[in-house]
């Protein structure tokens, strides 16, 4: 069966520090945002890639990619889920599987994608690529403003992962739980968390950890290295 992707790629990339968002940077030969679209078209079910960028983006017209018939643009929101929000609208068939993913995840590898729609088609809600935590994890809080936090807890990280893109699930259900979360003022940084709000139980698919977000300027050579391994 055929998957449309979703790919929020409106963000300006703040912590990035850099002349331009961080999907338009170029990392092994190409723009971050062309490696993320080229990983996706790897998956055969993958026919149909919407975009969602910024109304002010000037980076995209000048791509390859603009001219690509398989791909739609939408107009970008003010925070991710307004973005993927948009996104969905752009969706004919709302009884069919989306995927959303990351533009600022150029290295997704092919093997999590198969793993995570295999896991996904067969379950009731979706399900999202995450990897477990590896670190100790530390609860802090602030003591006061001029001095590095303190330490209030350890937190078990057993059963703790990180949530990653791809995450997968039924049109329809990602459309209402968003609305759903967005109007009750709920926190949504992926999508799992609207449907969580809402009561659904997505599954996790243990991805790799190297499918970073690049977020940081240290991640682009990480990212590099990653795509170099990947293409060779
Ligand atoms: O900022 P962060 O790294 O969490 O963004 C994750 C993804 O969401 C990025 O691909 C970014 O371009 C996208 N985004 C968006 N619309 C926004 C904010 C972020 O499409 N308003």
């Amino acid at each position: 069966d055929k998957i449309t992707a979703v790919v929020p790629a409106a963000g300006v990339g703040s912590r990035m520090a850099a002349d331009r968002p961080k999907q338009y940077l170029l990392v092994a030969g190409k723009t971050i945002l062309e490696h993320t679209i080229d990983r996706l078209f790897c998956h055969p079910a993958i026919q149909r890639v919407i975009i969602a960028i910024s109304k002010t983006d000037p980076y995209f017209s000048a791509l390859p990619l603009a001219t690509d018939p398989r791909i739609t643009l939408v107009d970008g929101g003010a925070e991710r889920a307004d973005s993927v929000f948009a996104g969905l609208a752009a969706i004919d068939d709302e009884n069919s599987w989306v995927l959303v993913h990351d533009a600022a995840r150029p290295c997704l590898q092919l093997s999590d994608l198969e793993r995570l729609i295999a896991t996904a088609s067969l379950s009731e809600c979706g399900a999202i690529l995450a990897s477990p935590v590896r670190d100790t994890m530390k609860r802090g809080f602030v003591q006061s403003p001029d001095k590095p936090q303190g330490i209030r807890e350890t937190v078990d990280r057993e059963n703790l992962w990180h949530a990653l893109t791809p995450q997968m699930f039924k049109v329809k259900q990602l459309r209402d739980s968003l609305q759903h979360a967005l109007e009750q003022g709920a926190v949504i940084t992926d999508e799992a968390s609207a449907l969580e709000f809402c009561g659904y139980v997505p599954q996790l698919v243990k991805g790799r950890a190297d499918n970073l977000k690049v977020t940081q300027p240290e991640d682009l050579a990480l990212a590099d290295f990653y795509l170099q391994q990947l293409t060779k």
